[in-house]
């Protein structure tokens, strides 16, 4: 079985590198992981999840200890055939009390949905490039902002949490580079109309560094760090170094998926999310809590990958399985 890195004794690299003791400078003591392998993972596989084997997954995830689970999608059934079941997965999980549940509502008919099957948090979605927008909801990006004027003001009403998701904030699959000033634009229309959190997506895995550290100052002054979530592919190896430089930069919500499956249908050369269990395994070797039980989340994915019938891509995984 896999060793949780958590512990300083079973991980040789943490002993020397815990974030008391750490050279890197501000490093927060306590991370959100955002675990979107039920949504952003299960939507871009080529088949579809049975229903009970969904819970299954979602209830091992809970067991982990996640704060938030983005369970499914409350969207339209011609655009992801995936997650038609979405009301059915939420109606059968076993909802621990430590546990956010979040789901993506595309339009007011997704928001009724979503408060049908009792969900307390959602997230609206939108991009900073016209065409992705236009592929992937249907809409310009000011038609989008539109749509999401009832579903925050019905959220609220229901006292339900929204968070707003900026896709493309680092590149699109259309149109190449996104200026930062487009993404500063589509987050000022966001906050505008009240969402309670940002979370921007590298949504085909190109962001670097460099443009972390650009970003980030310009989304925090517009919403506050705590509210500020970074949504990471990493289809280009970069997804670690980009999470690195936003802990220096304060971030402390991050979203992954379990075993690092993940990508969007109308995102072409999108592949997985960074995998929940590389991004613990940094985390708690830094000596960085995040309450997620990474044996638990092993345990997880290798559920998943057993009804997928593939092997997930997460490096840990891996290598926790070869030395089992
Ligand atoms: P449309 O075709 O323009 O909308 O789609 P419509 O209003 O004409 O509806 C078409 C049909 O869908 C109608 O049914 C509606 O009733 C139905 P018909 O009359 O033809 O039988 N419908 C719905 N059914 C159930 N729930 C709903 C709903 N809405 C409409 N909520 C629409 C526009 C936005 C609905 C559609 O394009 C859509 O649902 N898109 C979702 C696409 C999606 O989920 N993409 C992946 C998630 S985004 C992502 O992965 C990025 C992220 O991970 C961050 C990152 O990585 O960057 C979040
Ligand atoms: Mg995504």
């Amino acid at each position: 079985m896999a060793r949780d890195s958590a512990s300083p004794a079973s991980n040789p690299a943490s002993a020397s590198n815990l974030a008391s003791a750490s050279p890197l400078r501000r490093l927060p003591a306590h991370v959100t992981v955002v675990e979107v392998g039920p949504r952003d993972g299960l939507q871009n596989e080529k088949g579809v999840v049975p229903t009970a084997e969904k819970i299954r997954y979602i209830d091992l995830l809970s067991a982990a200890g996640f704060a938030v689970i983005e369970a499914t999608s409350f969207v339209s059934p011609k655009a992801i055939p995936q997650l038609t079941d979405a009301a059915e997965v939420m109606a059968g999980i076993q909802r621990r009390s430590g546990t956010r549940y979040t789901a993506l509502v595309p339009n007011a008919k997704g928001m009724e949905r979503a408060i049908a099957a009792n969900l307390r948090e959602v997230a609206v979605f939108t991009a900073a490039s016209e065409t992705f927008v236009r592929h992937n909801i249907n809409s310009t990006i000011a038609e989008s902002i539109e749509r999401f004027r009832p579903v925050v003001a019905l959220a609220h009403e229901h006292g339900i949490r929204v968070r707003g998701y900026i896709s493309t904030a680092f590149g699109c699959p259309y149109e190449g580079a996104v200026a930062p000033e487009a993404v500063a634009r589509v987050a000022d229309e966001l906050v505008a109309l009240g969402v309670d959190d940002l979370a921007l997506g590298d949504t085909i895995g190109v962001a670097t560094p460099n443009q972390v550290a650009t970003l980030v100052p310009l989304m925090t002054e517009r919403m506050a760090l705590d509210h500020l979530g970074l949504h990471f592919h990493d289809t280009r190896g970069t997804a670690l170094a980009n999470v690195l430089t936003a802990l220096e930069l304060g971030v402390t919500t991050f979203d992954s998926s379990a075993g690092g499956l993940g990508g969007c249908p109308y995102a072409p050369g999108a592949s997985g999310n960074l995998a929940t269990e590389d991004l613990l395994y940094m985390l708690h070797g830094m000596g960085i809590q995040t309450g997620v039980d990474l044996n638990a989340v092993v345990r997880a994915s290798q559920f998943i990958a057993g009804a997928l019938g593939r092997m997930p891509t997460s490096r840990y995984l891996q290598a926790a399985l070869a030395t089992a």
